[in-house]
């Protein structure tokens, strides 16, 4: 079938930056500037660094453009779409379940997303207002410990949260996605370079750079290895049919190659970026680059409190980070948003809020792993790690799998080269090879060692 003549329910991205701007929103969140600088940090920094740019360039690549091609050459949600050309393509129905496992791990992941990223809204306010001006470690930890520690906290900010994210994911693709990403993403970037100037001037760069950029490969342990290409896999958005839902209002002129190799350097520069605002501070002040997931709540807010106009761009900081993370919170809701709209009729509004109302509920159990539930263990995990592991361990490398093997072995080569034909033969050979070899085989190694693995180590 011509693909021409599929429309998109949803609408149409009113260009090709918009669908660049709106898939790096998605791209870039929580992962590249909070998770990406304490794995560096704790797996040795340069080693880590080049494995995980690897790992982004022959593995996520390749699956990004194969998401992106689905998408499009669907046009629907990603449920329906994946129905749709499993159909066309092998005769099966069935294919629809990796659409489906996708939109339902991005809907759980929201859940605890949506809880960190309200972490960073309090600690706007709490850097802005001095709180950590000339604190002791102990004093910032004990701070971090009393938020997670109050569920009332957590609650209101992940109600802030959500909501936000809920009206913007009502307004649809063009009055919403769009419109936020295009002020969203350019404030984000510019913060950003502020925030790298302000580090490199005030805070150890020629140590940071030594740490980053000087690769040790004896500090480089195959654990390390295993999580550099899960990140890889998790900061590009993949698996979760984000991509796809995105893809499904990319116009049909734009280039898929082109426009996916957009997107993993802009998130590889903010991964990048994040890098260089969080170590030239932490060697200024002597603090431990590997103090693991409370680097950036616990170990940052000590530089910001012992500089000078340490309140404001610390405050910066953590805008930056709750922006980054809101566009990507849309990303997580719009999929199941889609899928709700299209099949029910229900109008995108009552879509957004229900589907958000769930969500909210279901990130009360994150909330109350950290304090009420906090003992409630599975395989020695909180609700949370079990929660977590689940899907982006084992759930998201499936979903990304399928979706990667589908496009490469089961569609056939007509149809996937219809889809990449703006681009020279030769990119199209590579994305292919890519595809078919490296990426599951990539993939497939996360995945058994997520398997073998408990909760808290994954
Ligand atoms: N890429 C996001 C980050 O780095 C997280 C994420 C994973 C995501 N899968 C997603 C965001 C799907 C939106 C949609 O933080």
């Amino acid at each position: 079938m011509p693909t021409q003549s599929r429309t998109s329910l949803q609408g149409l991205w009113s260009s090709r930056t918009a669908f660049v701007l709106a898939v790096s929103g998605s791209a870039v969140g929580l992962g590249n500037l909070w998770k990406f600088p304490y794995i560096a940090g704790e797996y040795g920094g340069g080693a880590f660094m080049l494995v995980y740019l690897l790992c982004v360039f022959a593995i996520g690549l390749p699956m990004m453009v194969s998401e992106v091609m689905l998408g499009r050459r669907g046009r629907r949600n990603p449920i329906a779409t994946m129905r749709l050309l499993g159909e066309e393509e092998a005769g099966s129905h069935l294919w629809r379940l990796v659409g489906a496992v996708g939109v339902f791990s991005g809907f759980v992941i929201l859940s605890f997303y949506s809880v960190v990223a309200g972490w960073s809204l309090e600690y706007v306010v709490r850097t802005a207002s001095g709180t950590f001006t000339g604190s002791e470690p102990a004093t910032v930890a004990a701070s971090f410990h009393n938020l997670t520690g109050s569920w009332e906290r957590l609650t209101w900010w992940h109600t802030v949260f959500m909501a936000i994210t809920v009206a913007i994911v009502a307004n649809g693709v063009q009055g919403g996605l769009e419109r936020a990403v295009r002020i969203l993403m350019p404030l984000l970037l510019l913060l950003l370079v502020i925030l790298v100037g302000f580090a490199a001037s005030t805070g150890e760069l020629p140590a940071a750079l030594a740490f980053l950029f000087r690769p040790d490969f004896s500090r480089l342990t195959p654990h390390g290895a295993l999580v550099a290409l899960g990140h890889a896999f998790f900061t590009l958005s993949l698996g979760m049919g984000a991509v796809m839902a995105y893809g499904a209002y990319l116009p049909q002129n734009a280039s898929i190659a082109s426009t996916s190799v957009a997107v993993v350097l802009i998130d590889t520069l903010v991964a990048l970026l994040a890098t260089l605002v969080v170590f030239p501070l932490v060697f200024a002040f002597g603090l431990d680059p590997a103090a693991g997931p409370g680097l950036v709540f616990e170990t940052l807010p000590l530089a910001f409190g012992r500089m000078e106009l340490g309140a404001i761009f610390g405050a910066f900081f953590f805008v930056v980070l709750a922006t980054a993370a809101l566009t990507s919170a849309i990303g997580l809701l719009e999929p199941a948003t889609a899928w709700l709209t299209e099949t029910t009729r229900l109008p995108r509004t009552w879509a957004a809020v229900g589907l958000g109302s769930v969500v909210w509920l279901l990130g009360l159990l994150t909330i109350f792993s950290f304090n009420t539930l906090e003992d409630v263990r599975f395989w020695q995990g909180t609700l949370y790690h079990n929660l977590e592991h689940v899907t982006v361990n084992i759930l998201l490398p499936l979903v990304g799998l399928s979706a990667t093997v589908f496009a490469s072995w089961v569609m056939c080569g007509n149809s996937s080269s219809e889809e990449l034909d703006d681009d020279a033969p030769v990119v199209y050979t590579i994305w292919r090879f890519l595809a078919r070899f490296v990426a599951p085989a990539g993939v497939a190694v996360v995945f058994l060692s997520a398997v073998t693995a408990s909760p808290d180590l994954g």
